[in-house]
């Protein structure tokens, strides 16, 4: 969703790395973006809808040069996608505003305003910042740090700010509450971002800021910093170890393209924790041990993909770990009557770190008591790793593209791990067993390449779906999921209608969609389920419906033009989702690329929701 970016240099131009940092933001999704820069003049500022490409280049033609500027990128919420609705928003010519967020009592905070003479000109929640702080920055002599420490004071809801003044050439005031900021430093420059990945090119030295943090900033870094209580602060300087190769393309057409082919080794880097530490709780954190053995029953909060690499996880634990699990999607949670059960440990799940569905509800879950958490997460330092007891990160590098790939089927091996680590604490996983598992986890990544030389096979039978206006996705028990997981791909990225079924319950409703126009892709690999899937797809071609089977090496399955099969080399055993995910995202992938979409910004979605 929205992305920030800001910098002061002491001598030469800002607009290059604004502009190029809004660039490595434009993956989270944003349907405008600006600049503003300060010149003798005035705040200078562009704007457009669309692409910061068109934006860049209208700041080329004007000409627009400075050594401090502030930048964003828009997803709509309050206003339409409109050119006086992106940022920046400038308040009387004297004060310049990005924000990342959502001002819950705008309207009553624009009415304020409008009574002292203020005017709008958008339809934003952020305009009532930029005037709130000019009314603030006029009372208070000037000094923008105390203009904005009162201006906050006013402001409910989530945000991270970048305030410049034009009768300050040199200084930034940066302040976050709810969503994320840092700030980075370079030689005589100074950067500011929401996201790592808008900096990484220019510095690797970073400070992420806490909710409440406010700080004024020049060339030579942060010159004051206050926490929420309005101490004085300092925030640990860091060095970030994001590599830049993964935030480029390189040789692929798409980041989905080459997100998927990442996870042969993104797989084997999540593994490594366990395949070096072994199964043991130390690596989710220092006293999880203690946790793990005084916990009675797990609830996985998650959205999305995540969500769904959280059904498939029910599985492992409760079949492995022997560990009651319930699973909610995390928006739906949060707003209903829970019985709260402080033996229960509450894992979130979430590539970004940041979903805000996810952290409101890890927050609810806090609230009403309890106190075991576990986030497993793609980001470091972001926000739900933060609030949580304990902490798995996946190793799978900048997932960029918006649909998922490498994110899920990390977040799979950690979930996996979290299964047989419990098993072992729990007494049911012995060493046998344990060995076994060793050797499946370190077969996977030779298991996913294989998966992914199925490519051909896969583009064949993209060709006969990318005509189709729906789908129909079957799997059972733990391969469920992965069913969902496929419906959920071909939707994003092709906008073809796709639903996903247990196979057991086409019989009960879903089966009167089948008829010869109906692709049915099937998810039946050699498991205790086998025969029972065999029974639903006859179901389906009774009634002519062409079914599209993933399965393993030895199953007795026979093609015709009416069942199409792709067959992985090897019966795959306990990590089965996981390869078979690879097959369900190709599809997808090539469906897209056969109907011309955007595959890495389809339409209306955001990589980072950070909205309600
Ligand atoms: C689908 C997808 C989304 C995310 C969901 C949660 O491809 O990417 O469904 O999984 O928005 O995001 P995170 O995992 O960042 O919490």
């Amino acid at each position: 969703m929205c992305g920030i970016v800001g910098g002061i240099r002491r001598h030469s131009n800002i607009v290059d790395f604004l502009t190029d940092g809004l660039k490595r933001l434009e993956y989270r999704g944003y349907d405008s973006s600006g600049i503003a820069v300060h010149t003798p003049d005035k705040i200078a500022r562009v704007r457009r809808v669309g692409r910061v490409q068109n934006m860049q280049d209208a700041a080329t033609a004007k000409g627009l040069t400075g050594s401090l500027g502030i930048g964003h990128t828009r997803w709509a919420t309050h206003g339409g996608v409109t050119e006086p609705n992106a940022h920046p928003h400038i308040s009387g010519g004297l004060i310049a505003v990005v924000h990342n967020g959502i001002i819950e009592n705008f309207e009553s905070e624009k009415a304020r305003l409008q009574n002292l003479g203020y005017e709008f000109e958008s339809q934003t929640d952020t305009e009532v910042i930029a005037h709130s702080i000019k009314h603030e920055y006029m009372n208070n002599g000037g000094d923008l740090f105390l203009a904005v420490k009162q201006a906050a004071q006013n402001f409910h809801g989530a945000y991270a700010i970048a305030v410049i003044a034009h009768d300050n050439p040199n200084e930034m005031v940066v302040a976050r509450m709810g969503c994320p900021l840092l700030v980075a430093f370079g030689d005589d420059e100074t950067f500011i971002a929401s996201d790592v990945s808008a900096v990484i090119a220019f510095t690797r030295k970073i400070s992420y800021l806490e909710d409440g943090d406010i700080a004024l900033l020049n060339a030579d870094g942060i010159i004051k910093m206050i926490d929420k209580t309005g101490q004085a602060v300092n925030r640990a300087v860091k060095t970030s170890s994001i590599s830049l190769a993964s935030l480029e393309l390189g040789g692929y057409n798409h980041f989905m393209q080459k997100e998927i082919y990442e996870q042969p080794k993104a797989i084997s880097d999540t593994a490594e924790v366990f395949l070096d530490g072994g199964f043991d709780a130390i690596n989710f954190g220092e006293n999880a041990e203690t946790i793990f053995k005084d916990i009675d029953s797990i609830k996985i909060l998650a959205c999305g993909t995540s969500y769904y690499s959280a059904l498939t996880a029910k599985y492992w634990l409760e079949s492995i770990a022997k560990i009651r699990t319930d699973v909610e999607i995390a928006s739906e949670y949060r707003y209903r009557d829970v019985i709260a059960n402080p033996k229960e440990l509450i894992i979130t799940i979430s590539q970004s770190g940041e979903t805000l569905d996810t952290m409101e509800a890890l927050k609810f879950a806090q609230n009403q008591g309890h106190k075991y958490s576990l986030s497993i997460c793609n980001v470091m330092e972001s926000a739900l790793p933060r609030a949580s007891t304990l902490v798995l990160y996946t190793r799978a590098g900048a997932e960029i593209g918006v649909a998922s790939t490498k994110a899920f089927t990390t977040q799979l091996v950690v979930l996996f791990g979290l299964a047989v680590t419990l098993g072992k604490l729990r007494g049911f996983v012995d060493e046998a067993m344990e060995q076994d598992f060793i050797a499946q986890l370190r077969h996977l990544p030779n298991d996913v390449q294989h998966a992914l030389n199925l490519e051909p096979q896969i583009v064949a039978w993209a060709s006969k779906f990318a005509a189709k206006p729906s789908a129909l996705f079957l799997g059972r028990g733990i391969h469920y999921p992965i069913a969902l997981e496929g419906a959920l791909k071909l939707k994003e990225i092709t906008y073809i209608h796709a639903e996903a079924y247990p196979a057991g319950e086409l019989k009960h409703g879903p089966l009167a969609l089948v008829d010869d126009n109906m692709p049915v892709v099937v998810i039946a690999p050699n498991d205790a389920l086998l025969d029972k899937v065999k029974a639903n797809m006859q179901e389906v071609s009774a009634r002519g419906g062409e079914l599209f089977v993933f399965t393993d090496l030895d199953t007795e399955f026979s093609a015709d033009d009416k069942v199409h099969l792709i067959r992985t080399p090897r019966h795959i055993g306990v990590l089965s989702p996981i390869v078979h995910t690879v097959g369900v995202q190709l599809l997808s992938y090539h469906c897209a690329l056969a109907k011309g979409t955007d595959v890495d910004k389809p339409r209306n979605l955001a990589k980072s929701v950070t909205v309600e």
